[in-house]
């Protein structure tokens, strides 16, 4: 067999996930272990560049994510999962490649940008939050990753980080590949209230959500707004319920309610009841592996020291190339 590409990928923990994080990144990752050498780890330092001021929830979100991880089907048995502060080299990586970080190549990050703008409630004008690519670029090329899926928001970190990797090549010797981003296709699923799915909108379907919980809230969902009442027809096209019944409902089922819409022959308060359904079932499984370890807290500390362990090899081996790079090996 030839060597697997290997891929890497990470999340900030900064609560349980919804459906638009599973369907938009984990989903992804979990069909990517057997054909790519993953590793995935969860961005704890990352979260604290935005949130340093109150940290109190971090080892609780932190919990969360993994239990999410291994109940939806990341497999320790066929992908590295870690944390990132248990691989502390993250950090030496981090503080060497600023050094040959231009300032102004993070000031124009369009992320850095939109996100002083949006989350006007904190202070953001911290080294650590302008910093932010230059620790992901670390996380990435630490383990010389080949590629980094994410959505279309993290491009512009995958570019610095290719573009840090090159002056690092330049400088100092080739020791980085320059890795490419994999797009995921992000689903067009929304939140309950027909805006993004968004943990801040109070609009999300959260994966770890009870069958009642989860029924209570596809009830509560917009369907298409210019279907007044059960009489008029209504247009699947722009109904966010459809675009669920796409994906946990069999193909003929879709098939009758995309026609019985159009002709008001169905209801739908009708229809939603059959989504739950489906969506409750594929849910079935997730929530069963997640009572399994959420009952097993020391397996779930093993998976994850085991895994950290596993990557710190990796990120120490780097570490070995970079010093003698940069002449800090005596
Ligand atoms: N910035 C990413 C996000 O917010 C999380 C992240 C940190 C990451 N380091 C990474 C993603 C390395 C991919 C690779 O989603
Ligand atoms: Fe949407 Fe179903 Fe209502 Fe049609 S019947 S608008 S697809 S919820």
């Amino acid at each position: 067999m030839t060597e697997r590409k290997r891929i890497l990928s990470g999340m900030r923990p900064t609560g349980a996930l919804h459906m638009g994080n599973y369907l938009g990144a984990l989903a992804n990752w979990i069909g990517m272990q057997d054909p790519y050498d993953c590793f995935f780890f969860v961005a704890d330092w990352h979260a604290l560049t935005s949130d340093y001021e109150n940290p109190t929830g971090l080892p609780n979100y932190v919990h969360e994510i993994l239990l999410d991880w291994l109940s939806a089907g990341l497999d320790p048995q066929r992908c590295t999962l870690f944390i990132q502060s248990k691989v502390p080299e993250h950090a030496e990586l981090y503080l060497i490649l600023s050094m040959i970080t231009p300032v102004p190549w993070l000031e124009r990050n369009p992320t850095y940008k939109d996100q002083i703008v949006q989350l006007q409630n904190k202070d953001l004008s911290t080294f650590g939050f302008l910093g932010y690519p230059v620790l992901q670029a670390a996380d990435i090329i630490m383990y010389k990753a080949q590629g980094v899926p994410v959505g279309v928001d993290q491009v512009p970190h995958v570019e610095i980080t290719r573009e840090i990797a090159r002056r690092f090549n330049f400088l100092y010797g080739p020791v980085f590949p320059e890795p490419e981003a994999i797009l995921t296709q992000t689903p067009k699923i929304l939140g309950i209230d027909r805006r993004k799915m968004s943990k801040s909108y109070g609009n999300a379907i959260y994966l770890s959500e009870t069958e009642e919980q989860v029924r209570a809230k596809v009830m509560q969902m917009i369907t298409d707004p210019q279907r007044m009442r059960r009489s008029d027809p209504g247009n699947p096209d722009v109904c966010n319920v459809f675009e669920f019944h796409k994906l946990y409902t069999t193909a003929d089922t879709v098939a009758q309610i995309n026609t019985q819409c159009r002709a008001a022959e169905i209801g739908c308060v009708e229809c939603k009841k059959i989504m739950a359904n489906g969506l409750i079932q594929a849910l079935r499984p997730i929530h069963e592996k997640r009572r399994f370890y959420q009952d097993h807290p020391d397996t779930v500390r093993d998976i994850i020291e085991t895994g950290s362990r596993k990557a710190r090899l990796v990120a120490q081996q780097t570490m070995q190339e970079v010093r003698q790079a940069v002449k800090i090996n005596y």
